[in-house]
């Protein structure tokens, strides 16, 4: 463990450290650390910020993390590099995505004085098309940094560190069901994720029916910001998401599917009409998109319990029983511009990982 100079290279560190309360840290470590973490799908959406600088969170949130979908990053500092180096998908990074990376190294680890990093991420699912990658993304990267400062973080406090890198991460810490909290503090404090339930509560299955692999033209951040500006309805998203969170934890912990999907779909196409009010309209979806929706309406009313759910991108989470599986991945790829489903159950926790024995494939 090397020392660092506290008062320069970690003054904004201090700040934030002391905001989440660990214990002093004495430098950053030599060497790489591996971190795993899974993305999740909201059942409850969060569209919108009420404070940008600090990404905190307009609504709160609830989430089921994944198994099938995951990042693997490693992160080292390393002295001797001139700035940091982000290579996803065995691609080197550069522009405004790296700097998104390094701006959170900055606001996590203590301003730009810092020792450069490199940072090797593997998604095993589409980057960027609506299934979450910055989610598990920044998970992954805040357990890495975590390790390699020695922060010795709780799990709330990782949620608050992994927030500032993008809203839905802060979820990605936990395994199973999982609630962000709307907090009412300018700081950012009370902004953290806690898990409702582990993964093994509920055996639900997740699929998502990929309609397209190419990355979105509007990110969710920018989108969600023109939304706050521009649609009209916005006030009401924000004020009804509060019953909509207590319903929904109702349901997860009675087990009540029928519940859990009639308010997973309501969020849903709450958030993606709030979008399409927009100015400019922001329209997620492609002709497969829709006409998914409407073939899982059909299974539903034929007697087989499947409820959609769809982010940023054109992408539609199907949630179902097990027992319904087949039957629904049969008639879903049957659509004309489905290219394929992933199957996932509810996943595990973000965690530190040897770099060689979980392979991401
Ligand atoms: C539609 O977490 O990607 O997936 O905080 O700006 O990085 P930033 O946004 P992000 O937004 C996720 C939006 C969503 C809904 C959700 O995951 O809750």
């Amino acid at each position: 463990m090397q020392k660092l100079n506290f008062e320069t290279v970690f003054a904004h560190q201090i700040v934030f450290v002391e905001n989440l309360n660990h214990s002093k840290i004495e430098g950053y470590r030599y060497g790489s650390v591996t971190a795993v973490a899974h993305s999740n799908i909201a059942l409850i959406k969060y569209w919108g910020k009420r404070a940008i600088q600090k990404n905190l969170p307009a609504v709160g949130s609830i989430s089921l993390t994944l198994d099938a979908l995951h990042t693997k990053t490693t992160l080292q500092f390393d002295e001797a590099l001139k700035q940091d180096v982000f290579l996803l998908n065995e691609e080197k990074v550069e522009g405004k995505q790296l700097k998104r990376i390094s701006d959170f190294l900055n606001l996590a680890v203590g301003y730009s004085e810092r020792p450069k990093a490199r940072i090797i991420s593997k998604n095993n699912f589409p980057t960027g098309a609506g299934l979450a990658s910055s989610a598990s993304g920044f998970a992954a990267l805040a357990l890495a940094l975590d390790d390699r400062f020695g922060l010795n973080l709780n799990r709330e406090n990782l949620s608050a560190l992994a927030r500032m890198g993008s809203g839905s991460a802060a979820r990605s810490l936990y395994g199973g069901f999982v609630e962000m909290k709307l907090g009412s503090k300018d700081d950012g404090s009370e902004d953290v994720a806690v898990q409702l339930k582990d993964e093994s509560h509920w055996d639900l299955r997740l699929l998502a029916a990929v309609t397209s692999t190419q990355k979105k033209d509007l990110g969710s951040t920018e989108g969600m910001n023109r939304t706050a500006e521009t649609a009209p309805f916005y006030d009401a998203w924000i004020s009804s998401q509060p019953k909509d969170i207590e319903e929904m934890k109702k349901a997860i912990s009675t087990k009540d599917f029928e519940k859990l999907g009639e308010l997973t779909e309501h969020s849903c196409f709450k958030m993606h009409g709030l979008a399409m009010a927009t100015r400019p309209p922001i329209l997620y979806w492609n002709a497969a998109t829709t006409e998914t929706i409407h073939r899982v309406w059909k299974l539903r009313q034929s007697g087989i319990p499947a409820f959609v759910t769809i982010d940023a991108g054109p992408q539609v989470k199907i949630l179902c029983l097990s027992d319904s599986v087949d039957e629904i991945k049969e008639a879903v790829l049957d659509v004309n511009g489905v290219e394929y489903i992933i199957e996932a159950k509810p996943g595990p926790a973000a965690r530190i990982v040897h770099p060689e024995k979980e392979i991401i494939r």
